[in-house]
């Protein structure tokens, strides 16, 4: 029985050596081990094995499997080198990759980013604000009444519910104010929409960045030094930083700011980059009725804000001439940021 058990091995070891591919390799196996192989046959036998040559036999079985179960692995692993060698050949596997286009950051990313770094390294905080507005926040709160003629000027997008797109982030100020304990030093950057013609320097939605610092001893020459630093820090410290007198009805006194610039190819000029002011008492105490307190006591209490144009930012640093390249997604345009 046992020389049945090894001419069965040794004519499977010579199938298996003999296979040529995987077909005919899963043919042999099947033909050794499948539930009628050779091998599977001979271990049913095992019944009519007397009883003292059982335990020999079931050996010889199991020698045998392992010994067919193993080279049919090593064939198998054998084929599939020769299959890839296959696949590989005529391949040069030297050959340069071919180049993965590699992004950039969108400009305007880029250059809030750096607004939103200098002015933490100032202590400014990042607060944040929905841009579907209501009413009060984006006007009322900010002395700005429904028959305010700067309401024209800021004309916005409006639902059928009442709410509107704010139209700057100044509405940020007011909900920081409702809610925090003193002081209060925050940043907001988001996007703003007005209802403007859109031409090589209007659209109709645009970035702003907003500051708010708001304490009990706030005063004009912090609001100018911070400014001052911060333009100094964006477009280099020997920039000429002016304040013009302006209006803003959240603000009292007011300004705009410009900075002296030479954009490429063009005479050093002015150029108005963000509003600010001392905020107005109105504004404090329109917040301190909703708040029912009287934390911003603006006999106690003083504080700036500011509000500038990212896009106006990022166009001077890079000498874009039209702000829809901004949000065109041309790659040609894009691309140069990277
Ligand atoms: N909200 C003003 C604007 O959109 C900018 C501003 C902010 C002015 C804060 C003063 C203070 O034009």
């Amino acid at each position: 029985m046992n020389e049945h058990v090894s001419t069965i091995q040794t004519l499977a070891l010579e199938l298996i050596a003999a296979a040529s591919d995987e077909r005919t390799l899963d043919e042999a196996r099947v033909s050794v081990l499948g539930k009628k192989g050779t091998l599977s046959l001979a271990g049913a036998a095992i019944k009519d094995v007397p009883g003292d040559q059982k335990a020999a036999f079931g050996q010889a079985l199991n020698t045998a499997r392992a010994a067919i179960t193993s080279a049919l692995e090593e064939k198998q692993n054998a084929l599939l080198e020769i299959a890839d060698r296959a696949a590989l050949s005529g391949i040069d596997l030297t050959l340069p990759a071919r180049p993965v286009p590699i992004g950039a950051l969108h400009p305007l990313t880029l250059i809030r980013d750096e607004a939103v770094q200098i002015l933490r390294r100032m202590g400014f905080a990042l607060a944040d604000g929905p841009e579907i507005e209501d009413e009060f926040h984006c006007f009322d709160a900010l002395n700005t009444p429904a028959d305010h003629p700067a309401r024209n000027e800021k004309d916005t997008f409006y639902f059928n519910s009442g709410k509107l797109l704010r139209t700057h982030t100044s509405s940020v100020q007011v909900r920081m104010m409702e809610t925090a304990t003193l002081p209060i030093r925050i940043i907001a950057p988001g996007s703003a929409y007005r209802r403007d013609e859109i031409d090589a320097t209007h659209l109709s939605v645009f970035n702003q960045l907003e500051g708010l610092y708001v304490d009990t001893d706030v005063t004009l020459p912090d609001l100018k030094g911070t400014l001052e630093y911060f333009f100094h820090e964006m477009f280099g410290t020997t920039t000429e930083v002016r304040f013009r007198p302006h209006f803003f009805p959240f603000t009292e006194p007011s300004f705009e700011i410009d900075v002296k610039l030479q954009v490429k190819g063009q005479a050093p000029r002015w150029i108005e980059v963000a509003g600010c002011g001392i905020v107005d008492p109105a504004v404090f105490e329109a917040i301190n009725a909703t708040r029912k307190d009287r934390v911003l006591d603006h006999g106690k209490v003083t504080g700036f804000a500011f509000g500038m144009g990212l896009d106006r930012l990022a166009m001077i640093r890079w000498a874009i001439k039209d702000i829809r390249l901004l949000i065109e997604n041309d790659i040609r345009f894009l691309s140069q940021f990277a």
